[in-house]
C-alpha cells in the first residue's frame, strides 16, 4: 500500500515556534513529530511513501528522512506550492499513487494505543471504499465530525459543524481504495478556499463506501494544532 504524509501548511497557530521550521519537524519528547505519523504508515504496511511539504521545507525533510532506506522503505517528496487543502494531496500525488490503494496521514497527528497495530491492519486490508476513524472529543466543533449507527455505518460527516451530530472527531488518518484521486479531482474549494478531506469522504459516503472505526478506551489521538495540544502530546 502507498502512504502519504501531508506536512505542509503554515502552522501559524504555533508561531513563532513554526515560523522558520515546518511544524512536523519540531520535537515531541525525543523525536521529530513526523516520526510518529511515519511509524503509523510503517505499521500499516506502506513501503512506498510520499512526504508532501511546502517548497522551503523539502530540503530539511530530505536531510532527516533521506530516501527512506534507514526505515526499510522508499520515501519520495512532493511539493505543495499553495496550501489548497488536505485533499489536494491526491492531486499532487496522482502519479505516485498510480491508481493503487493508499493511506494518508497528517504530519501533526499522533496516535497511541495498544491495539493500534490491529486497527491499522484491518483498515489496510480493506480493498474497497474508504476507512476513517472516530475519536471522542470535548470540542467536536474544531474537527471533522462523524455520526454513525450502532453497527458503525456512517450516517453523516461534517467539517467543523456548529451543531455537531456526535462527539466523534475524525482524526487525520484515512485509508482509500484506488478511486481517491479520481474523486478528489471532482472536488471544488470550500467556503474557506480549501479542497476538504471531509468532502472527499462524503463522496465515499454517498456511494455507501465509507466505514468508520472507533478509537475507544485506552487509545490516544493527539492533534498538535495548538500550543496546549502540543504540550499534551
Ligand atoms: O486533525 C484532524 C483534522 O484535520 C480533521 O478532523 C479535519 O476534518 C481536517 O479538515 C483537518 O482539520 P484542520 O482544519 O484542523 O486542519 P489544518 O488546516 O490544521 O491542517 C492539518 C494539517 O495538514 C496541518 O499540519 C497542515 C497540513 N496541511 C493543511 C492544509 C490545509 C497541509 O499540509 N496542506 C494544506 O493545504
Amino acid at each position: 500500500m502507498k502512504g502519504i504524509i501531508l506536512a505542509g501548511g503554515k502552522g501559524s497557530r504555533l508561531y513563532p515556534m513554526t515560523k522558520a521550521v515546518s511544524k512536523p519537524l519540531i520535537p515531541i519528547y525525543d523525536k521529530p513529530m513526523v516520526y510518529y505519523p511515519l511509524t503509523v504508515l510503517l505499521m500499516s504496511g506502506c513501503d512506498e511513501i510520499m512526504l508532501i511539504t511546502a517548497p522551503p521545507d523539502v530540503e530539511a525533510y530530505q536531510r532527516l528522512l533521506g530516501d527512506g532506506s534507514q526505515f526499510g522503505v522508499h520515501i519520495r517528496y512532493g511539493i505543495q506550492y499553495v496550501a489548497r487543502g488536505i485533499a489536494d494531496a491526491f492531486l499532487i500525488a496522482e502519479d505516485f499513487i498510480a491508481g493503487e490503494p493508499c493511506c494518508l496521514i497528517l504530519g501533526d497527528n499522533l496516535f497511541y494505543g495498544s491495539d493500534l497495530d490491529d486497527l491499522l491492519h484491518v483498515a489496510s486490508q480493506r480493498r474497497e471504499g474508504a476507512t476513517i476513524f472516530g475519536y471522542p472529543v470535548k470540542n467536536p466543533t474544531a474537527y471533522g465530525v462523524v455520526e454513525f449507527d450502532e453497527n458503525n455505518n456512517v450516517l453523516s460527516i461534517e467539517e467543523k459543524p456548529q451543531r455537531p451530530r456526535s462527539k466523534y472527531a475524525v482524526p487525520g488518518l484515512y485509508f482509500y481504495d484506488g478511486d481517491a484521486v479520481a474523486l478528489a479531482k471532482t472536488l471544488t474549494p470550500s467556503a474557506r478556499g480549501e479542497l476538504e478531506i471531509t468532502d472527499l469522504n462524503r463522496l465515499y459516503l454517498e456511494d455507501d463506501r465509507l466505514k468508520v472505526q472507533l478509537l475507544g478506551r485506552g487509545f490516544a489521538w493527539l492533534d498538535t494544532g495548538t500550543v496546549e495540544s502540543l504540550m499534551d502530546a
